[in-house]
């Protein structure tokens, strides 16, 4: 049973339990999310998707009973606590559910990192009394502002004066939690890992280049990233030190960290595997199949990628495609110029045309993502970078008053 999923792998996944005898029932809130991947992913008859509001637990509940028999189950970016206190007191096998509110509640995570040792930097819990000036004498300027449980980098900005902190307040949804953090300075990595019985193994360290400041919109993921022997092994002691420490015994965990002039410093934890089509290029490039070991680890068996041997065959990246302004999706063109790109692009929309665009200062403005390969991280990464070159994101202009088009 999975209670909603990522953009790519549910069919994978469901491949895979057919290979272990067992049917994945989707619970989806909206199964149009999955399409694309059902379509393209070759699921067959052992996926059965079901319509469920997976925001509430009792329509959970009722959907978990009418399939009957269940053996496991996967859950993913479940922000809704409820839900998740729901699906642990199941009884089934899986995350630790205290160690995941942990790790959603950044203010509570940065304190608790900070007081194990673990990170050098603390967090302030903005109220609604809290100035500029205060949070400057405390953490330094500038210092970073972002939503205390949030994603998709959306709300999250760089505070050089009380202009800026003036702007923020103005642009910043009122029911929304948001802490302060003192700026990190350097560029931003992720270690994907898998953890089974508290023990912690680093499959790979992933690159990111971003938007420029004062926004922090991912534009480039590539993997793995070949690092000198030394600094891999601080990183490995350190992601083991830190999962531990917040008390994750059990599942994929994507990491991100900025490698300071002092060592690596977390930014957060998300108790997953990376989103878009990460999980997949981590498979490809390893020779390992996350969306199988997912199967297993819901089944309780020991998946096989804690034993297999991790030498990367190649390398992957994720391009994300935004419109240059904000707008009404129309289309996505040069698409057929990717056949002869070398790197095997493929693109996958997360957008339909006619879908607004209303900001394109963090992920939520994304088209959709290009997926491409090469025989290192580096040469992926250029082949992706050169192929999105090849397509353009068209958008119509939003109208400025009245209503938006997609609205009339
Ligand atoms: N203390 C910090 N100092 C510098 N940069 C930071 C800091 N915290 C976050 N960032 C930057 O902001 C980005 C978004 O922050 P964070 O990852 O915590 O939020 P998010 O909304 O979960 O993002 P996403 O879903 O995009 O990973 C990070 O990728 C990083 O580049
Ligand atoms: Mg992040």
């Amino acid at each position: 049973m999975s209670v909603e999923w990522m953009m790519v792998g549910i069919s994978q996944m469901a491949r895979a339990a057919a290979e272990r005898g067992a049917l994945l029932h989707l619970l989806a809130k909206n199964p149009a999310r999955y399409a694309h991947d059902i379509a393209h992913g070759g699921a067959g008859p052992a996926l059965v998707v079901h319509e469920v509001d997976t925001d509430d637990p009792q329509a959970i509940d009722r959907a978990l009973k009418a399939v009957g028999r269940i053996d496991g189950l996967v859950t993913v970016d479940l922000y809704d606590m409820r839900v998740l206190d729901h699906l642990a007191s199941l009884g089934l096998p899986g995350q630790d559910p205290e160690s995941v509110r942990l790790v959603r509640d950044k203010a509570r995570l940065r304190d608790h990192l900070h007081r194990a040792g673990l990170s050098t930097t603390t967090g302030i819990p903005l109220t609604a009394s809290s100035g500029w000036r205060d949070v400057a004498e405390r953490l330094g300027a500038p210092f970073l502002v972002k939503p205390n449980s949030g994603a998709g980098s959306a709300h999250v900005r760089l505070i050089r004066d009380a202009k800026d902190f003036a702007a923020f307040r103005r642009e910043a949804p009122p029911a929304e939690e948001f802490v302060a953090e003192i700026y990190l300075v350097g560029p931003l990595f992720s270690v994907e890992t898998f953890t089974w019985d508290g023990q912690t193994r680093t499959l790979g360290i992933g690159s990111r280049i971003l938007s420029p400041e004062p926004a922090f919109r991912e534009e480039v993921y590539a993997f793995p990233t070949a690092l000198p022997e030394q600094d891999r092994a601080e990183i490995d002691t350190w992601i083991g030190q830190i999962l531990a420490s917040v008390g994750y015994t059990r599942g994929f965990a994507h990491t991100e960290f900025i490698a300071t002039g002092h060592g690596p410093e977390l930014v957060e934890i998300n108790p997953r595997l990376p989103g878009v089509s990460i999980g997949r290029a981590i498979s490809e490039t390893l020779g390992i199949d996350v969306y199988a070991a997912t199967v297993d680890m819901a089944l309780d068996h020991r998946p096989a990628i804690m034993d297999a041997e991790l030498r990367p065959r190649g390398g992957a990246s994720v391009v994300f495609l935004y419109p240059p302004t904000p707008g009404v999706l129309r289309d996505v063109t040069g698409l057929d110029a990717l056949a002869r790109h070398p790197g095997s692009p493929s693109y996958h929309p997360q957008l339909a045309p006619g879908d607004v665009i209303r900001s394109i200062d963090d992920q939520y403005g994304m088209a959709g993502f290009l997926t491409t390969y090469g025989a290192t991280a580096e040469l992926a990464l250029l082949n992706g970078i050169s192929a999105a070159g090849r397509l353009q994101v068209l958008v119509e202009p939003l109208l400025t008053f009245g209503l938006d088009v997609a609205e009339r």
